[in-house]
């Protein structure tokens, strides 16, 4: 079972200024919870109860929001205002919270790099933040979770984009085996629309096993002269061993203003709403 979840945390959000001025991007809230607590949320369903923070300057917020503030529950203790307190307490009761920080910013290759010492020599999720996933059913990473039970090996989750947007993205191509479930055989970061090998596009939940930390280490920077997950992954690919996988549910790019107030409206019209 896979009990460890890294949350690369330290980008600077720069498409969010200045609101990211002084705050992380992973605090903006999708209607009032931070995104990164639907992240945590989501490991912590997936049994992936440590969640391994990759932090930088000017995160603090982050290690709070995942602390007691005692003032705070002091204040409210016994009033109505309880209620606002419960999804943060629950998550602060199941998880486990670590922390390192990476002190420059040299891709996310390198990001899951500085994570090694807190996940140690196994198998473990990454979750980007950044992209919010819904499902009715089991979350992302519980799927993926599910399927490493069965194929022991790295595997990205996947989502078909038009075209004329795989340069935003990490994209595979790959042999399909069953049902939304393909063995890579070839992935390039953020390729031209005319070079990419497909329209299957990485999105940010990952499994990984932890060769991959080796495979970084001589892994050298790639698109935009960033150390690069999927250059390091496409090495694990040349040896067989990495599934795609084309997730159940819906996946909100918060990265993006454009995503970030769907996701907003979405999660209020259908979760917020209903209580
Ligand atoms: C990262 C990955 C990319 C992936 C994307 C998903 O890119 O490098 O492969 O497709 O996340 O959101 P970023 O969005 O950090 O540029």
């Amino acid at each position: 079972m896979i009990t460890k979840c890294l949350f690369p945390v330290a980008g600077y959000g720069t498409r969010f200024l200045p609101a990211t001025k002084s705050m992380p991007k992973e605090m903006l809230p999708i209607v009032n919870k931070p995104l990164v607590q639907y992240g945590v949320e989501e490991a912590i369903e997936a049994g992936m109860n440590t969640c391994a923070m990759v932090t930088g300057r000017g995160k603090r917020a982050i290690a709070d929001h995942f602390d007691i503030n005692f003032e705070l529950e002091h204040q409210i203790a016994g009033s109505g205002k309880e209620v606002y307190l419960e999804s943060i307490r629950n998550v602060l009761d199941n998880g486990i919270f670590t922390m390192v920080r990476q002190r420059e910013m040299k891709g996310l290759g390198h990001a899951i790099l500085t994570g090694q010492s807190l996940v140690g020599n196994d198998p473990f999720g990454v979750i980007l933040s950044d992209d919010l996933c819904i499902n009715d059913g089991p979350g992302v990473l519980s799927q993926m979770a599910e399927l490493y039970k069965q194929f022991r090996c790295s595997i990205v989750a996947i989502q078909e984009v038009p075209k004329d947007e795989v340069n935003k993205y990490g994209v595979i191509a790959g042999e399909p085996l069953k049902d939304g479930i393909y063995r890579v055989d070839e992935m390039v970061e953020k390729p031209d629309p005319a070079d990419a090998p497909s329209n299957l596009a990485i999105i940010g939940r990952y499994i990984l096993t932890p060769d991959i930390f080796d495979i970084i280490r001589d892994t050298p920077p790639g698109a935009n002269g960033e150390v690069q997950l999927t250059d390091a992954l496409q090495t694990q690919a040349k040896q067989g061993c990495v599934m795609a996988y084309k997730f159940k549910g819906r996946r909100f790019d918060c990265g993006s203003v454009p995503g970030f107030v769907e996701a907003t409206n979405y999660v209020y019209e259908n979760i917020y709403s209903k209580g």
